[in-house]
């Protein structure tokens, strides 16, 4: 579990606000849910023979005697809160987003935490393919809008109630013929729910799961021709993509449509996988709720923004002035003419420990600061002052009244996201 600072915070600050801002240009509204919820809510969506419920739960009794836990996704937190608001009943097609954290009991290395964040949407009451392709699209929208372009898009049908059957049998019977080589889980997982075996991280198993017939070969009709529309929508929309019969989800709740995004870049070892997601359309009711379909994704930030933090970009924005007292006698006037600045919204630093001027502009210099002023007696008698470019050229006389136009005036070039 990660602290994050200020200096790198910035960087989830910006991956968070061009979410938000794209998220609501879809008509996506922000959903936020409880972090702990009932044990059994995760048990019945995720499912019991997965990593994330079999192993990975932070799962703890309450005063109560309630079996509760941590959430380790957003997916079933959502349903259970359209689920108990009612949500089916006042609109027949919903749009959430939510952002938070989400908790695994995994082995921690670069890019795989105990607690990490999701960036996530899901979209009710759509059994359309377009709805699949929005969600996709607003995930290839924002990864454009990141500037992060080495990503691919890996989709996939696991079918439904009709024809996963008839997968699962194949699947069963290739893996009979290896069950004495697969791992202990894995060798119950073939009676209980087999298709987990195909995500298991043992090498022997994935050399078997390898092997394992394709699954776009069992589609039935139905399922066969939503995946082709969803396709020919990508197409439309010009994104690319790679069609990836492996593309399985550690979850049990996904029929039809299941897609990940899967970056190259090196940073991310083998946790490459920065987002992933597809349609439930059975979820929704097997927690009791109405019969409403629905698809959505699920983004890891903490992924995205080491991504993000090897492009080179700048995402702290800098001060803008930096005010330094020259005499004892103008610490109040400093102290009130740098809030009033801030009021007017400039960054503006001041020191409020006093000291000598030599010690303040050191300040200043490890302050990034773009202008520094100096305030003493002369100053405030005359009312002018000098901003003085930290980067090095001339000063620039200014009216103390009007510190923050010149400032705005002469870093007019520069971008500033303070002034913008
Ligand atoms: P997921 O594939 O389990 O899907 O997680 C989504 C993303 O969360 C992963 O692709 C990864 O980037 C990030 N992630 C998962 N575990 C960790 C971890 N331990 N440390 C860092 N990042 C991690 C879901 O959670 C589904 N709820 C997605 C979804 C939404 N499907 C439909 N709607």
């Amino acid at each position: 579990m990660n602290d994050i600072l200020p200096g790198e915070v910035e960087v989830w600050q910006f991956v968070e606000r061009t979410a938000r801002e794209l998220f609501g240009r879809y008509g996506y509204g922000e959903v936020r849910t409880p972090t702990v919820e009932d044990t059994a809510l995760f048990v019945r969506s995720v499912g019991e023979e997965t990593d994330i419920v079999g192993k990975e739960m932070y799962t703890f009794e309450d005063k109560g005697g309630r079996s509760l836990s941590l959430r380790p996704e957003g997916t079933a937190p959502a349903a259970r809160a359209y689920i108990e608001h009612s949500i089916g009943n006042q609109e027949p097609l919903t749009r959430w987003f939510y952002m938070g954290p989400m908790f695994r009991y995994e082995r921690m290395k670069t890019g795989r935490y105990r607690q990490f964040h999701q960036i996530g949407a899901e979209a009710y009451g759509s059994k359309e393919p377009a709805q699949d392709v929005e969600v996709m699209d607003m995930v290839v929208r924002l990864l454009l809008k990141l500037g992060l372009t080495d990503v691919s898009l890996n989709i996939n049908s696991l079918g439904d109630e009709q024809c996963r059957p008839v997968y699962q049998a194949r699947l069963v019977e290739h893996l009979r013929g290896h069950a004495s080589e697969l791992c202990a889980d894995c060798q119950k997982r073939l009676e209980r729910n087999p298709l987990r075996v195909l995500d298991c991280k043992n090498e022997r198993c994935q050399q078997i799961a390898n092997a394992a017939p394709n699954i776009l070969e069992s589609l039935c009709e139905p399922c066969r021709a939503h995946f082709a529309e969803v396709q020919r929508k990508l197409n439309a929309l010009e994104i690319k993509y790679v069609v990836n019969p492996r593309i399985m989800r550690g979850l049990d709740y996904y029929t039809r449509t299941t897609f990940e995004f899967i970056a190259s870049h090196p940073v991310l070892g083998t946790a490459s996988t920065v987002g992933g997601g597809g349609r439930y359309d059975k979820l929704v009711k097997s927690l009791g709720g109405p019969d409403v379909p629905a698809v959505g994704f699920g983004l890891g930030l903490d992924r995205l923004c080491l991504l993000l933090k090897e492009s080179g970009q700048r995402f702290s924005p800098s001060t803008d002035l930096f005010i330094a007292v020259a005499d004892e006698g103008s610490a109040d006037a400093a102290f009130v003419l740098a809030s009033k600045l801030r009021h007017e919204g400039l960054r503006v630093e001041f020191d409020t420990r006093g000291g000598s001027l030599k010690s303040q502009m050191k300040r200043a210099d490890k302050t990034g600061a773009r202008f520094t002023l100096v305030l003493g007696q002369q100053e405030r008698e005359s009312g002018q002052a000098q901003l003085k470019p930290m980067a090095g050229g001339d000063p620039v006389p200014v009216s103390l009244e009007h510190i923050a136009r010149t400032l705005r005036e002469a870093s007019s070039g520069v971008s500033s996201p303070s002034a913008s």
